[in-house]
């Protein structure tokens, strides 16, 4: 009788299993009008909340040609010859969103092909202005002041060298591997873990940022006064302070705010995630909400219009030619950003050196003795609910919408309340690969989990371990005072276990 029904079991399972190996699948539409406009949380106050472009002008945007790329070495490290080499290279174009593309017949092909979309570069040499510029990879005080790692090879793997002109070599940079690749202690690289190159501390060491540029990154109009204020009217030197206090793993990516920064999130296990960004802002119930997240976050979101603002608009009011390429950049295609999908959901944890012991046992049982599980709860560590923050009124029909927990756990609320991904919310993180990763609290004032752990950081006279809002003035970091009044053996116990997670 079980014989009889594993082989039916088999018979029913075998043929989709094939047929999900061997045959291409079907790509979903990234940009429909009526899912992007409800594709994001409203924002704190929805008066700012985004209205995209329509799917007929983005559609329009041209798609980016995927470069082959070059690794960027240290100075130390460049085999001898290495640009003049680079400098005989004809262009090639691995993939170009149309004809010419990498083997796409099976889904297997398709998570090979993402990882081509992960390290492409967005923008080159300088196009984007002065973030990161080939003079800065040239230069040896560059590297020597932002504390730029590189792995066992010598090779930095946040960037590239580009191709796209045959003599010409360029500085490909904001591929998703930019910020979401981390050089792990023994030199080894895992793609898609908490990215740690030191962004702040480079950017502090390349040219200024225009106003204009920081405006359309972090302006917030409807709050009076617009936080921007505070940094546009300052000098060069102290907005290279600012910046450079944002340390390795923690961005003041576009829609925070140099204030209030975000801790890089983990992409390893990120299917698991209903809600994606720290302030939960945008729902995740399938992979096309990825691929709209990254076509949002790859440009498409500077061209909405978040009240009236619109980031990149001419005059900040009116989306540019969906064809200027200097202002819009480009897109992926749905193809491309399906392949992608596929491969960051494929990504799997470096093997955990911590293993179970009798002190992690002891920390597993204060786990759950403490109440972290409630919301910390199995299988990614996380209960994939949203908490307010202190001071947001919960709109009624949220209770509906979103899945909101009662509790507020108290912390710094600028980031949720101050910029334009803030929507009242900060998500309940997974704490998955906790060992790994470093920058804890939503904008990672504590560099590691002894220090957010540690009850001496609610104190008026704390000085954060990791971003300093403040400089080196103190910081109290408040909220999430879960396990801070437990002994210090019984902290070290719950430490132990959190690591082998
Ligand atoms: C300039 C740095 C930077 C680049 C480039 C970048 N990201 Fe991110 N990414 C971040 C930061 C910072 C966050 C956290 C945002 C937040 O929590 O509000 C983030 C968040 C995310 C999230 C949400 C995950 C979660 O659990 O909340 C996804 C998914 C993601 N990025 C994917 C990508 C992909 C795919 C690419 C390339 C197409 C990319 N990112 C490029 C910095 C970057
Ligand atoms: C009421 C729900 C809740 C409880 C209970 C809770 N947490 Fe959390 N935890 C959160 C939220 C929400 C955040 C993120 C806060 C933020 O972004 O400001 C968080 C953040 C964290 C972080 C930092 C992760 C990161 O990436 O920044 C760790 C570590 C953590 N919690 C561990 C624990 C442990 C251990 C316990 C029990 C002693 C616990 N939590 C109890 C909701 C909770």
């Amino acid at each position: 009788m079980l014989l009889i029904q594993v082989a039916a079991f088999w018979m029913v399972i075998a043929p989709a299993q094939t047929k999900r190996v061997n045959q291409p699948p079907v790509i979903p539409k990234t940009w429909d009008d009526k899912a992007m406009n409800t594709l994001e949380i409203p924002l704190a106050n929805p008066v700012g909340s985004p209205k995209a472009v329509p799917a007929a002008y983005y559609y329009q945007i041209p798609l980016r040609p995927i470069y082959k790329q070059y690794p960027v070495y240290a100075p130390d490290r460049e085999p001898a010859g290495y640009m003049d080499r680079l400098k005989q290279l004809e262009p090639i174009i691995l993939w170009d969103g149309g004809v010419r593309h990498p083997k796409l017949d099976t889904e297997e092909d398709f998570v090979k092909a993402g990882s081509l979309v992960f390290e492409a570069s967005v923008f080159f040499n300088g196009d984007v202005g002065p973030v990161f510029n080939l003079s800065d990879v040239r230069n040896k005080t560059w590297w020597r002041k932002s504390g730029m790692p590189v792995n066992s090879k010598g090779i930095m793997p946040f960037m590239f060298y580009v191709v796209r002109e045959k003599g010409k070599v360029e500085l490909g940079t904001f591929s998703c591997a930019m910020c979401h690749t981390r050089i792990m202690s023994d030199g080894k690289v895992v793609n898609g873990a908490q990215g740690n190159i030191p962004f702040g501390a480079a950017l502090a060491q390349s040219s200024p940022v225009p106003p204009p540029l920081n405006r359309a990154l972090y302006s917030v109009p409807w709050l009076h006064p617009d936080p921007i204020e505070e940094v546009v009217t300052m000098n060069d030197r102290e907005q290279r302070q600012l910046s450079a206090a944002i340390p390795a793993g923690v961005n003041a990516r576009h829609r925070t705010s140099l204030v209030n920064p975000v801790q890089i999130p983990d992409l390893i296990g990120v299917k698991q995630r209903r809600y994606l960004d720290r302030t939960g802002l945008q729902p995740q119930n399938a992979p096309v909400d990825f691929m709209r997240y990254v076509a949002m976050n790859q440009g498409g979101d500077s061209l909405s219009s978040f009240g009236g603002f619109v980031p990149v608009g001419l005059n900040f009011k009116t989306p540019p030619d969906p064809t200027d390429s200097i202002t819009v950049g480009g897109r992926y295609s749905d193809e491309e950003l399906y392949a992608l999908t596929q491969y960051v959901y494929s990504l799997k944890p470096p093997p955990n050196p911590n293993k179970p012991s009798r002190l992690t046992l002891r920390g597993k049982q204060l786990f759950v003795s403490e109440g972290c599980a409630r919301c910390h709860s199995l299988p990614s560590y996380s209960n994939n609910r949203l908490t307010p923050t202190v001071g947001f009124d919960v709109p009624s029909d949220h209770r509906f919408k979103y899945d909101i927990m009662k509790t507020s756990v108290g912390t710094d609320s600028g980031l949720t309340m101050k910029t334009r991904r803030g929507t009242g919310y900060y998500k309940v993180p997974s704490l998955r690969g906790l060992w790994y990763r470093s920058m804890f609290g939503h904008s990672g004032w504590c560099a590691n989990l002894e220090d957010w752990f540690d009850p001496r950081r609610l104190e008026p006279d704390y000085v954060p371990t990791g971003f300093r809002p403040n400089g080196n003035k103190p910081f109290p970091v408040l909220g999430h005072a879960y396990g801070l009044d437990l002994s210090a053996d019984d902290r070290k116990a719950l430490i132990s276990f959190l690591k082998t997670l």
